[in-house]
């Protein structure tokens, strides 16, 4: 796994064929196509590769290299160099065809042998299936009805498969089970694009790689942790998916739960593959499924209403295109998870994630014991802190310590000093989609930041019954926010409850 930003002083991924089904999707303008080509930049795209996008678009090879050409002018994160871009391109082929039809996949299987004999191409396949998830199960099964799926000794083939695995835990299983009768689990690739984040690997270089984090990380120590992601948008054109959805589904099920288990895991006893992935799913474990009224007591739901975002006004939920006006689906969510281990028993972990709130931020915040001794008076103590880490994640990256400090002064007084360290002052910030890690990763085969079944399994086995209780039980007051605030009120009670308060830290401000 790679800890650091893609330098391009690593060795190239290995030569191999990219197929990307969705190919005139927008994950794949916005993000993969521009990743893809910060990667050859960077020298870790293999010097002999092949792309083919399939789709169902008409179209053929030259308009499609005319169509990418014009994108990546639009979506790139850095100068894109003309004699690497025309490499590129001429190594970019389109494939249209309904991911129904077998005879799309047999089409595929033929374009494939001629490209790789063009190119002289070695059998290495990357399959990456930016597609609706209906058609995840029937993808990988025609491709290894056409034998696409097979791997030899020096042949690998493998999958990338975007979220969301499943609508819920019985449908990941019958997803899990077509892949399994097809692909081998050293196959699959299930992507969760906040893995690729930078300051969210860097969590476990902050936890592993310093000698004073690792000793208090723990129930003695610690006496909270926040994790909040916040986004100021709305469901902008995804409103037929996210209906169906809600941000339980699209957010905590994968990225705040991936990332709570990479806060609370146990040291690995590597850094790669298995060993992490052991670890972060015996956190998942250890977080018990509640019981209906723990749900009641320990969740909060919410629904944005009309309201102002950077000053200006902008449409409820219920009104925005594709969505049902009468939407009991949740727009933001709040919780309260305890992971019941030696580690952290009695140390809530508190999550809050939605659309249209007050700002764009993702954060996790480790909330320190206060000290045993109120040596310096109650009155001073009170009105300071105890001890807090924040990894901030986006949209600025960094690490701040809170630690205490006399104000200079003949009297005692205590103020907060945040120790900040940004990324953007530590040297080059890449300019990276966050993609580019994950697909260098698979074209080198390291599996570490990508979930294994079992995690997804674990994941909804948190997440289901408090969509269950929810489903039962419709929310009688939705929209119960306005866009442009925290959330609902109930969120606050829901932290206040325990003692605490949820926190906006915002690095340099
Ligand atoms: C996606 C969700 O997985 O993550 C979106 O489907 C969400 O609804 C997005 O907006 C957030 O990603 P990021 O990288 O912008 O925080």
């Amino acid at each position: 796994m790679s800890t650091k930003p893609l330098t391009g002083h690593e060795t190239p991924g290995d030569p191999c064929c990219i197929v990307v089904f969705g190919a005139s999707g927008d994950l794949t303008k916005r993000k993969l196509m521009p990743a893809l080509y910060n990667l050859k930049a960077l020298k870790l795209l293999p010097e002999n590769f092949a792309l083919i996008g399939v789709a169902v678009t008409e179209s053929n090879d030259d308009q499609y290299r005319e169509k990418i050409t014009s994108d990546i002018k639009q979506f790139a994160t850095r100068e894109v160099d003309n004699a690497e871009w025309d490499d590129f391109a001429k190594r970019s082929y389109y494939l249209s065809g309904d991911f129904n039809s077998p005879d799309t996949f047999k089409n595929l299987s033929l374009k494939i042998a001629e490209i790789q004999k063009q190119w002289a191409l070695p059998g290495n396949i990357l399959f990456y299936l930016a597609v609706a998830p209906s058609f995840f199960g029937k993808v990988v099964e025609q491709l290894s009805l056409v034998g696409l799926t097979t791997e030899s000794d020096d042949a690998w083939k493998r999958i990338i498969i975007e979220k969301p695995f499943g609508h819920d835990l019985a449908s990941a299983r019958a997803l899990n089970a077509t892949l399994s009768e097809r692909v081998k689990e050293s196959q699959i690739y299930r992507i969760d694009h906040y893995l690729g984040k930078e300051t969210v690997q860097n969590i476990m270089v902050f936890r592993f790689g310093n000698s004073v984090f690792e000793p208090i990380w723990n129930r003695r120590y610690i006496d909270y942790v926040q994790i909040t992601v916040g986004e100021q948008l709305g469901v902008e054109l995804r409103g037929g998916y996210y209906d169906q959805s809600g941000v339980t589904r699209d957010m905590v099920q994968n990225h705040i739960l991936s990332v709570l288990s990479l806060v609370a895991m146990e040291p690995p006893a590597s850094i790669s593959g298995d060993s992490v992935r052991n670890e972060k799913v015996k956190v998942l474990e250890a977080i018990r499924p509640m019981e209906p009224e723990e749900i009641l007591a320990n969740t909060v739901r919410g629904q944005y209403g009309p309201g102002i975002i950077d000053g200006k006004t902008v449409p409820g939920y219920r009104s925005e295109p594709n969505v049902n006006p009468l939407s009991n689906t949740e727009t933001f969510v709040a919780m309260k998870l305890m992971v019941e281990n030696w580690r952290w028993a009695d140390v809530p972990f508190f999550i809050r994630s939605g659309k249209r709130l007050a700002a764009h931020t993702t954060q996790i915040v480790i909330g320190f014991r206060r000290t045993p001794l109120l040596l310096f008076g109650k009155d001073v103590e009170d009105n300071i802190m105890p001890n807090r880490l924040v990894i901030h994640v986006q949209p600025d990256e960094g690490i701040t310590m809170d630690i205490h400090a006399k104000r200079p002064g003949p009297r005692v007084a205590i103020a907060n000093v945040p120790l900040d360290f940004s990324y953007k002052d530590f040297g080059e910030t890449s300019a990276a989609t966050g993609y580019e890690t994950l697909l260098y990763d698979c074209m080198i085969g390291d599996m570490t930041l990508f979930h294994r079944y079992d995690s997804v399994d674990a994941s909804w086995r948190i997440v289901d019954p408090i969509l269950d209780v929810w489903q039962a039980l419709h929310p009688r007051d939705f929209p119960n926010y306005a866009a442009g605030t925290w959330g609902p009120e109930a969120a606050d009670k829901l932290i206040e409850k325990s003692g605490h308060s949820w926190h906006h830290y915002f690095l340099n401000k």
